[in-house]
């Protein structure tokens, strides 16, 4: 079952470019027009929204605060994502103009499944972004986006996490088209892409596994893990953080990188590991140049940095102890790829450390109490 790898988690991670292929497939139609079939929410309805929320629990809310960078960009409608079990008690506005967005790998999380009735009863509409057929989230929401990932077994999500992107930013360029935010030929340009990526995926496994297991090894006896990141890389610096927290009990924290000089650097003395998410150098902004100069601020400081970046980034090799390049993508396609070092480096931190992968302490892979 487990393929031959020691894990299904180490599987789970080598079936991501999969999940993501499987996720994406026929969604053209012959006009070359995204389609979503199972979408079956009134079109009027869906071009009335005046807001997204996202709702979902753990790795499955850095999903959607993934997400919430694209969909804002494509369809300009304001998106909020929250936690599941703090949406619902804190009085949240909601009504028929609101598009809720579940997320959930297993589809029995019952903070979301609490959350979606919460949302129904305010008169939203529901989309479930579910892995688990026929589950009990996608039967009670309105319309559903199934990811097919594959069933995941590892209590650590991985697999579903990307799954999980590329079904939200589906269901994002299906919005920005139906409400002519987004012209065609945008919108197919997009989707060129996302198919581009499990080849891309694909190569960070071929290319740097093997670099990333040999640091998860060198740094078993770390106390302490950072992540930084900026835009889409803070959820995927949170995602990082979570999966060492989970699988191999070590303190570890995901900020946004422009928080650094607010509070955290000072976390930062000699010899503390810190993960940073590098944007591409050829993205929006300047935010390359603003994450580039956090490196050297956390390294005058003593930090080893292990940086991730795109390939032909040249300009932060020198302020990297560590440097893993991954393959050049759109800005918002970056956390497919900057996302699965991080899983390996948990995996490998977790087994060296002798700990089981796939069955870490005190956690269930499906939380079905509140
Ligand atoms: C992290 C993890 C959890 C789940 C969360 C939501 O690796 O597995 O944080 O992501 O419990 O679960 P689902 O997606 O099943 O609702």
């Amino acid at each position: 079952e487990k393929d031959g790898y020691p894990s299904f988690m180490e599987k789970e991670i080598h079936d991501q470019p999969s999940a993501v292929e499987q996720t994406l497939l026929g969604r053209l139609d012959e006009s070359g027009r995204l389609t979503l079939d199972e979408i079956k929410i009134d079109e009027a309805v869906l071009r009335s929204i005046d807001k997204i929320v996202v709702i979902a629990c753990g790795t499955a809310s850095y999903a959607g605060q993934v997400a919430r960078y694209a969909i804002e960009h494509w369809c300009r409608i304001p998106t909020e994502v929250e936690l599941a079990h703090e949406f619902r008690y804190r009085d949240p506005i909601v009504n028929e103009k609101t598009l809720v967005v579940a997320v959930s790998q297993s589809g029995e999380t019952m903070d979301t499944l609490m959350a979606v009735r919460h949302a129904q009863e305010q008169g939203a509409k529901v989309v479930a972004i579910c892995n688990t057929n026929g589950s009990t989230i996608p039967r009670e929401a309105d319309a559903v986006l199934y990811t097919h990932a594959g069933p995941e077994i590892a209590v650590a999500s991985t697999k579903a996490f990307l799954a999980q992107i590329t079904a939200a930013y589906l269901l994002g360029l299906y919005l920005a088209q139906l409400r002519g935010n987004m012209f065609k030929d945008e919108v197919a340009t997009m989707l060129t892409e996302l198919e581009a990526m499990p080849a891309k995926i694909q190569r960070v496994l071929d290319e740097i596994e093997g670099d990333v297991k040999d640091l998860g090894q060198a740094m078993k006896d770390a106390s302490s893990v950072l992540f930084l990141g900026r835009h889409v890389g803070f959820p995927v610096a949170m995602e990082g953080a979570l999966k060492l927290k989970e699988i191999a009990y070590i303190h570890a924290e995901g900020f946004a990188a422009g928080e650094l000089k607010h509070g955290p650097i000072a976390l930062i003395d000699e010899g503390q590991p810190v993960f940073v998410i590098v944007p591409s150098p050829n993205g929006r902004d300047s935010l390359h140049a603003k994450v580039v100069s956090n490196i050297q601020e956390i390294r005058a400081r003593g930090a080893v940095t292990i940086v991730i970046a795109e390939e032909g980034d040249e300009a932060v090799k020198d302020f990297a102890n560590h440097i893993f390049y991954v393959p050049e993508a759109p800005t918002l396609l970056q956390p497919l790829l900057a996302t699965v070092p991080l899983q390996i480096f948990a995996a490998e931190l977790s087994s060296a450390k002798g700990y089981d992968v796939d069955q870490p302490r005190n956690l269930a892979k499906s939380v079905t109490v509140e």
